[in-house]
């Protein structure tokens, strides 16, 4: 721990910028969490609408974390929304939060590396994709390394820091030291699908919705998973990471997880029945709250 604490106390000296492509959940919940901490921070995004929730998203967080209104302001002038991804040039981390797709990150990485600082490290917050994979195409690939942080930003602890066989040591613990800057606690894994939460998570997460295919409601599953000790309940959980998001994963680890998620679960994800960010998945939402026959 104290190792971590002057990994995060040097970090500061060499991370002040970080500019971050996808407001989404994940983006923005990342963005406003580092302008929390005392970070500049940049944030871009394809969808105003996007740019402008996550932006709520933040004076949100700001006042609830900071109480006292001026400091919740200061803060706030930390963030700035950036459609255009100026902030590009001059961020010294890079952070990308798009979908879960391997090309369309690919495509952007294109974009972006040569606008970036040559000495700023790029990361992903990929939950499934191999870093390698990711990697394939940059001029520096030993400049990406995944930094997996878990839903909602603000109240999980966790960043997984994923190294890729081409991430330089520096690299890498720039990342680690980045985790620690911004309180969260970085755990070093290994590239593989999934890595290791989402190795652990996936399977029981599809067998769940294998399940309700089955005919099991989804409040039985959550009840039942609840009364095990779980925090939230596998369609609750589904609902909250997005249902196209557990879709995507479970394609990218499907050689190493038994069965297929459900077609009803795919025809659900192509009428963007996507969970809570669309107001309905496995249960409908109502100001935020999964309305629970139960
Ligand atoms: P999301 O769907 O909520 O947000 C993605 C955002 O990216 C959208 O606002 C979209 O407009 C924007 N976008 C798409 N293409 C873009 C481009 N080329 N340039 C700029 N903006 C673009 O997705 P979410 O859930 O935030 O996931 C993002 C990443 O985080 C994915 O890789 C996902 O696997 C990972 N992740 C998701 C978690 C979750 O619980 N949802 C948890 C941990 C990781």
């Amino acid at each position: 721990q104290q190792e971590m604490k002057a990994q995060g106390r040097n970090a500061r000296d060499t991370i002040q910028h970080v500019h971050i492509i996808g407001a989404g959940a994940m983006g923005g919940g990342i963005a406003a969490w580092c302008a929390l901490k005392g970070l500049r921070v940049t944030l871009q995004d394809q969808n105003p609408e996007s740019l402008a929730e996550a932006y709520k998203h933040a004076n949100g967080l700001f006042r609830d974390k900071l109480g006292d209104k001026r400091l919740a302001m200061v803060a706030r002038d930390r963030l700035t929304p950036d459609p255009e991804g100026v902030g590009l040039a001059w961020a010294d981390l890079v952070l990308e939060a798009i979908p879960e797709k391997l090309e369309a990150k690919r495509q952007l990485y294109q974009e972006i590396e040569p606008r970036m600082k040559s000495d700023a490290t790029l990361a992903s917050n990929t939950s499934s994709i191999p870093i390698d994979e990711l990697a394939r195409g940059l001029a520096h690939p030993e400049r990406l390394v995944g930094l997996h942080f878990f839903n909602p930003v603000e109240k999980m602890l966790l960043v997984e820091v994923i190294k890729g066989d081409k991430t330089s040591q520096q690299t890498l613990d720039r990342a680690m030291a980045f985790a620690a800057l911004i309180k969260r606690v970085p755990t070093p894994v290994n590239s593989a699908p999934g890595f290791f939460v989402n190795r652990v998570l996936t399977p029981y997460l599809l067998e769940a919705m294998i399940m309700f295919d089955e005919g099991v409601p989804a409040e039985t599953l959550d009840a039942a998973a609840e009364e095990f000790g779980m925090a939230m309940g596998p369609a609750e959980t589904v609902d909250l990471v997005g249902l196209d998001i557990c879709l995507d994963v479970a394609e990218h680890m499907s050689g190493l997880i038994r069965g297929d998620a459900p077609a009803m679960f795919k025809n659900w994800v192509s009428k963007e029945r996507l969970g809570r960010k669309t107001g309905q998945g496995f249960y409908e939402y109502k100001d935020g709250e999964p309305q629970k026959t139960k």
